[in-house]
């Protein structure tokens, strides 16, 4: 049989650090309380003239150099993104132009912060069944320029970034095994941008009262993650007919610390096979796993053969979560 196996990784955040402390001079909040909270201690933020598509640009071409694949061979570059550069077109289109690979199909995918776990399941399925042999699979957002910088609630939790991976096919077993997707619609104003679409077009009065910006309830999203994110996991296991007992990585979205740490003790997984590092980047959202997966390989993690499970949530709500053979 043959798997979507990650050929090379990359990743980019942009350069400006902004820590708990500079917060605490922005909004009535500390290094104590995000800290505790979140396990976030600082994150990095892109300049006004950065934007979604540059982070995208740089993790891919990362990504390439590591799989050593040209850009003239990819067949397909997909971009996970909530925050792309224009409305439309998609954003992959805007790396292609950037990295020149004018062989590749480009299409985005709005999932949020499963974005990239969408992506791996949507590119295993092309190389499993020839579609492409290729793919440029980029998870990359830059959620500060949808952020209430006046909202302690929300804007202390997001960071910039992007993460890509490039796929092929792989004969002897190591790659995607399976995927579990999930989506529940009810949910659709528990973290959610409302204005700005065809729904609720912008007005200088809407511009005016930030209420452009992101809305979440925290606490709703928290118990969601929680709740669901488990039984995706159990049930993505037992299709690949492994047990929790037999993960050697849980990679997981990085939208607080204690989600993270909730998930792995309900699922019984040690703390030595959960990869953490939500304290430097914060929730980055589509870029969070692949940025993970990038870090994780540069300090010699994951070994072949393993078994990894990657795991989104978000917007949507929706998840999505993946059992990789390393
Ligand atoms: N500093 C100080 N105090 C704060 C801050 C802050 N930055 N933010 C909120 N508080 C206060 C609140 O006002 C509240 O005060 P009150 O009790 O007087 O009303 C108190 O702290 C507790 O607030 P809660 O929201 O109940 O705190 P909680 O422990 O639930 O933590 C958090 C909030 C961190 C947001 C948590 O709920 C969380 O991580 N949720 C998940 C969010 C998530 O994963 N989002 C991902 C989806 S994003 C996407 O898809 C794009």
């Amino acid at each position: 049989e043959c798997l979507a196996a990650i050929l090379g990784l990359g990743m980019c955040v942009p350069e400006r650090v902004l820590t708990n402390d500079d917060l605490a001079q922005m909004v009535d909040t500390s290094d104590e309380w995000i800290t505790s909270r979140t396990g976030i201690r600082q994150r990095h933020i892109a300049e006004e003239n950065i934007t979604t598509s540059d982070l995208a640009a740089e993790a891919a071409k990362l990504a390439l150099a590591d799989a050593n694949v040209h850009p003239d061979e990819l067949d397909l570059i997909l971009c996970a993104t909530a925050t792309g550069d224009y409305i439309w077109p998609a954003t992959a289109c805007v790396v292609q132009r950037k990295i020149g690979a004018y062989r590749a199909g480009a299409f985005d995918l709005s999932a949020a912060c499963a974005g990239f776990c969408y992506g791996l399941a949507v590119a295993g399925a092309f190389i499993q069944s020839h579609a492409a042999q290729r793919i440029l699979l980029i998870g990359a957002d830059a959620l500060s320029k949808h952020v209430n910088w006046n909202d302690r609630s929300t804007c202390v939790l997001f960071g910039d970034g992007a993460g890509a991976a490039v796929l092929g096919p792989n004969e002897s077993g190591q790659g995607v095994l399976t995927s579990v997707l999930g989506a529940n619609g009810d949910g659709l104003e528990m973290v959610w941008l409302p204005h700005g679409g065809t729904r609720s077009p912008l007005t200088p009065e809407l511009i005016e009262s930030s209420q452009n910006k992101l809305i979440m309830q925290g606490r709703e999203v928290y118990r969601f993650a929680v709740r669901v994110i488990p039984e995706a996991i159990q049930q993505a296991l037992q299709k690949a007919c492994l047990t929790p007992s037999q993960v050697d990585w849980l990679v997981m979205h990085q939208a607080n610390i204690r989600i993270v740490e909730a998930v792995a003790e309900r699922l019984h997984i040690p703390k030595e096979r959960v990869f953490i590092n939500i304290d430097r980047y914060g929730n980055t959202s589509a870029a969070s796993v692949p940025i993970a997966l990038t870090e994780a390989v540069q300090q010699n993690l994951l070994k072949p053969g393993q078994i990894v499970v990657t795991a989104g949530f978000g917007a949507g709500l929706a998840w999505g979560v993946n059992i990789i053979r390393w």
